[in-house]
């Protein structure tokens, strides 16, 4: 089923995604060692820039604004469940582990069994780009349940 989805999509087959038009030089510099977790957390100005890559890079697979249901999976629930957990050190352990988990997860893709479901985002996006996106969908999760 989401194999036939994805196959349909237009751009699904192309190796190296397109690279957002997004002025990212508002945000603060992370460097070039990666974080395990989101360091603009909360940060407004992120928010704002991660709007803008998303509805460029992402809204098309995951859906507009990550409120419209799209042919991929809602990415607002990616560690939604940390909240659930009423020990805060526990509860920043798995927000870590899911920051972690959503960051190498889009550079890395998703291919399995020689299939892309998602291309690879390494060397399109930046680390500053990729926290800004996960700042803006985590922002979403008020938006809609
Ligand atoms: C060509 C379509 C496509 C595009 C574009 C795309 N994705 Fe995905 N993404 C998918 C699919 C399909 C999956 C689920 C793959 C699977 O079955 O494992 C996925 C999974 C993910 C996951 C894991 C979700 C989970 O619940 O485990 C994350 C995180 C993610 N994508 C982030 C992004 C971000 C951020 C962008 C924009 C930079 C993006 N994706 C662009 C198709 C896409």
């Amino acid at each position: 089923m989401t194999l036939a989805l994805l196959l349909a999509l237009p751009g699904a087959e192309a190796a190296t995604p397109l690279a957002p038009t997004v002025d990212l030089s508002g945000l603060p510099a992370l460097g070039d060692a990666w974080r395990e977790e989101n360091p603009y957390r909360g940060n407004a100005q992120a928010i704002e820039t991660g709007r803008s890559l998303y509805a460029q890079a992402c809204a098309r697979c995951h859906g507009a604004e990550s409120l419209e249901p799209g042919p991929a999976a809602n990415l607002r629930l990616v560690g939604l469940y940390c909240q659930r957990l009423a020990d805060p050190e526990l509860a920043s352990r798995c927000t870590r582990d899911a920051d972690y988990y959503f960051r190498t997860t889009v550079l890395e893709g998703k291919v399995r069994l020689g299939v892309e479901h998602m291309p690879p985002w390494t060397g399109v996006l930046s680390q500053e780009a990729i926290w800004a996106l996960r700042s803006f969908i985590e922002a979403q999760r008020g938006a809609k349940p």
